[in-house]
């Protein structure tokens, strides 16, 4: 009679026992497995993760910082990114850069050449990033040469929040990336180097920037994916500096400008402070823009007794209200506005995450595959270089 070897590998830890777990007990088990590895790992954390998981963070920051941070790791075996899918991607590819890895290589061994980067859970999305697919915007382009040569004419910048794919397209066509806190800077790089920008994923971030520096609303055109010319004339291409994709996030999106006039009616004196993610008209009624770093500086650089409305996602603003209680903070809109793909990043997953690299049997693991990683990091290097 034939036997059935059993497999004898270890296999990763099952996630479902992990959601019954008190948190108290979560807690001691994170804490327990961080202790355990040590110097191996870092747990990088975006922003708007809430406050029981970012408690666990070693380095946070917004996207430019989380990316540059990663970029630095030299001596780490794992990156467990509390973020979303895009910033895990970002990660990979930058940490694992082929002088780094030869680096890592030659000083601590062929084991150790490769940073592991995991995402625990992998439904952590954006829904802005996922706007705008590489299907998409390879048809736009081949659209845009019915009325312009795009390779002499259009620079691609992409917002970081994006697919690897879309960043490598950037690239491999002469353009970069750029976050919420460089994107005037990566506008101006572009602009120095080809008269029109295809920008994608997000309109509004786009707008704002490309508003802040002078260009005006009829110089720009709307890019609806789907649409023949994306929904504009070749006139109207013609006369476009920049091209908006249509894209938004749903968060920011909720910010209104009645909300400002709000807040300013009933406290007189107010600051709004406000991401660029916000709609235009939002953007233009605050007092001040920036990215979730910026936002966080602003606050704690504010006078005592100062008194802010904030729009963007609402765990940021709840913590800046605990850690500022000197300072009036209040939630730029009457409704819930969070990051619900972000809010997946929980303690039963961080703790499932962890405990399977102690185990040796990682799980949602984020590796992009070549050449896509060689041509993204060309685009994210770039981006690195303009500040
Ligand atoms: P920051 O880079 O400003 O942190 O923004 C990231 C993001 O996704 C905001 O919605
Ligand atoms: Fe994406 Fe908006 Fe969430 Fe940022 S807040 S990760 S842009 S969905």
């Amino acid at each position: 009679m034939a036997t059935v070897e059993r497999d004898t590998r270890t296999e990763p830890l099952p996630f479902e026992p992990y959601r019954e777990l008190a948190v108290g007990t979560l807690v001691d088990r994170i804490r327990a497995a961080k202790e355990t590895l040590a110097e191996d790992l870092v747990i990088l954390g975006h922003h708007y993760q809430q406050d029981e998981v970012i408690q666990f963070a070693d380095l946070t920051g917004d996207s430019y910082k989380l990316s540059r941070l990663a970029a630095q790791r030299e001596n780490c075996r794992y990156i467990v990114f509390c973020g979303v899918h895009f910033m895990a991607e970002t990660a990979d590819i930058l940490a694992n850069a082929p002088q780094r890895r030869s680096r890592r290589r030659e000083t601590y061994g062929k084991d150790r050449e490769w940073v592991t980067v995991v995402l625990p859970d992998m439904a952590a999305g954006c829904s802005m990033a996922d706007m705008a697919d590489i299907d998409q915007v390879e048809d736009c382009w081949d659209q845009l040469s019915e009325v312009y040569e795009p390779d002499k004419e259009v620079l691609p910048v992409t917002y970081i929040n994006s697919a690897a794919s879309l960043k490598a397209f950037c690239a491999e066509h002469g353009g970069l990336v750029c976050t919420s806190s460089n994107a005037r800077a990566a506008l101006q790089w572009a602009f120095a180097r080809r008269p029109r920008v295809l920008f994608f994923p997000d309109q509004h971030l786009g707008r704002n920037t490309a508003r802040a520096m002078g260009i005006p609303l009829e110089e720009m055109a709307l890019w609806q994916p789907g649409l023949p010319l994306g929904g504009n004339t070749p006139q109207q291409l013609q006369r476009a500096r920049i091209l908006l994709w249509k894209g938004h996030c749903s968060v920011h999106q909720m910010f209104r400008p009645e909300h400002v006039e709000l807040f300013r009616r009933r406290f007189p004196g107010i600051k709004i402070l406000v991401h660029p993610e916000c709609r235009m008209e939002v953007v233009d009624a605050a007092d001040y823009v920036g990215s979730t770093e910026y936002i966080i500086r602003t606050i704690k650089d504010a006078p005592p007794g100062s008194c802010w409305a904030i729009g963007t996602e609402l765990h940021l603003v709840n913590r800046l209200k605990k850690e500022h209680p000197d300072k009036e903070i209040h939630f730029l809109s009457p409704m819930v506005c969070m990051c619900a793909t972000m809010y997946r990043i929980d303690l039963p997953h961080l703790c499932w995450a962890l405990e399977n690299l102690l185990r040796g049997t990682p799980v949602n693991v984020i590796r992009v595959p070549e050449p896509i990683a060689h041509w993204a990091r060309v685009a994210l290097e770039r981006m690195l270089t303009v500040r």
